[in-house]
């Protein structure tokens, strides 16, 4: 092969999802989209709220000198205060321009974060089941990612998190509402996890930085909040994006957030402003920046995929299928009736139901199933999962 043997790697790791993905088109081409059940991929399917289409057309009749030219690496100025001034208010910390860099969605933001702070070798823990694409953003900077088992019902395990971290441990990197479990860590836990990293930090003498993955932020269930991590830890940086709670994934508009009382807090913006640079991003797409500068705090309607997640949940519950119901974002993650989650995700397909297994997010034994989609595709594939379930169990 001529291309880089860690490239190659990856490929080949990954290619029972590619192969599950390709079974997908196969089959919605033999039996119509309609007709297959499709929950592999968290694609919002909600419209973009209607304040974005306003700001959109507004952004696109304005003309002026240079509104379409390079611009400052970090974003333009008025947008990265506009969305300071709206997180300050929103995690209760005083954030400024200088705190924000705007980034090609949230996985820009968490590349351009662990270029700015991994050194060959250094290890990044996160609790895992966790989004698939982490190992391969550590691997992209030189970074290890290492693992820490989460309790039964996918909320932070301390003691794991603590016996994890070595001499190596630059960061633990944590995503809540999680993606693929639905979990949203608490006030208490956040807490506990900024303690021991000021304990192991100061122990090693190496700042230990918390990087939270917030794009669910907004996407909560039953009036609950996502606490502040900037409250319990300031060795911290956020990493987000506007594509699932505007919906609008393919703009690739997100940011990333460093904490204004962290010790490094100029070379850490300075390093994410040369990352974005370097890593080829330069800036954010700049019509997209000035879209959401303009919508602040503007998200889709959250009762859509509550009510999916009500269908879902009481529809699989029925089967006899076990799950912990899922408090934020639009994903489930039950269990697989069977120990090996890939032959039971072979078993949905045989049902036209697409599903990711748990394997291929650090959580085997599990299946996971995104509802941001049609209600009529939840409803219609009930008589599938019935059937599958049934077939294990006689
Ligand atoms: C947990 C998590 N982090 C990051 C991303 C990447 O988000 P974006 O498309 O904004 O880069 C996703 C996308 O699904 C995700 O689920």
């Amino acid at each position: 092969m001529s291309i880089a043997k860690k490239i190659e790697k990856i490929i080949a790791g990954s290619s029972w999802i590619r192969k599950m993905f390709e079974e997908g088109t196969r089959l919605k081409a033999e039996h119509g989209a309609e007709n297959v059940f499709d929950f592999s991929l968290g694609n919002p399917n909600q419209e973009p709220p209607e304040e974005f289409f306003k700001a959109l057309r507004a952004e696109i009749d304005a003309k002026g000198p240079m509104r379409h030219a390079y611009m400052p690496n970090p974003g333009y100025p008025e947008v990265r205060r506009a969305v300071a001034d709206y997180l300050s208010t929103e995690y209760a910390v005083d954030l400024t321009e200088g705190d924000i860099i705007m980034t090609c969605g949230a996985a820009g933001a968490l590349n351009v974060a662990l270029k700015t702070i991994l050194d060959p070798g250094d290890e990044v823990i996160t609790p895992a089941p966790y989004f698939v694409e982490y190992g391969a953003y550590a691997s992209n900077h030189g970074g290890i990612l290492k693992t820490a088992k989460t309790r039964p019902d996918f909320t932070l395990d301390i003691d794991a998190i603590a016996a994890a971290v070595t001499e190596k441990t630059k960061a633990v990197l944590i995503n809540s509402p999680n993606n693929p479990t639905g979990q949203i860590y608490s006030e208490g836990s956040l807490k506990a996890l900024g303690a021991l990293l000021s304990e192991k930090g100061r122990a090693l003498n190496r700042t230990i930085y918390l990087i939270s993955d917030e794009p669910y932020r907004k996407i909560v269930y039953d009036g609950l909040q996502v606490p502040s991590f900037f409250s319990c830890y300031k060795e911290s940086i956020l990493a987000t994006s506007y594509s699932k709670d505007l919906s609008i994934p393919g703009e690739r508009i997100g940011f990333a957030a460093v904490h204004p009382e962290a010790t490094y807090r100029k070379e850490i913006a300075g390093g994410m402003t040369l990352a974005n640079r370097i890593l080829g991003f330069v800036n954010a797409p700049g019509l997209m920046q000035r879209v959401v500068g303009a919508i602040q705090g503007v998200g889709v309607d959250v009762s859509a995929y509550a009510r999916k997640r009500a269908l879902i949940c009481s529809g699989l519950s029925d089967c006899g299928y076990e799950f912990v119901q899922p408090p934020g974002a639009f994903y489930l993650f039950p269990k697989s009736p069977i120990p090996d989650d890939v032959e039971f995700v072979k078993l949905l397909q045989e049902e036209l139901i697409l599903a990711v297994p748990g394997s291929g997010f650090g959580g085997p034994g599990h299946f996971r199933l995104a509802f941001c989609v049609d209600d009529n595709t939840i409803v219609n594939a009930m008589p599938g999962f019935r059937r599958v379930i049934d077939k294990i169990k006689s």
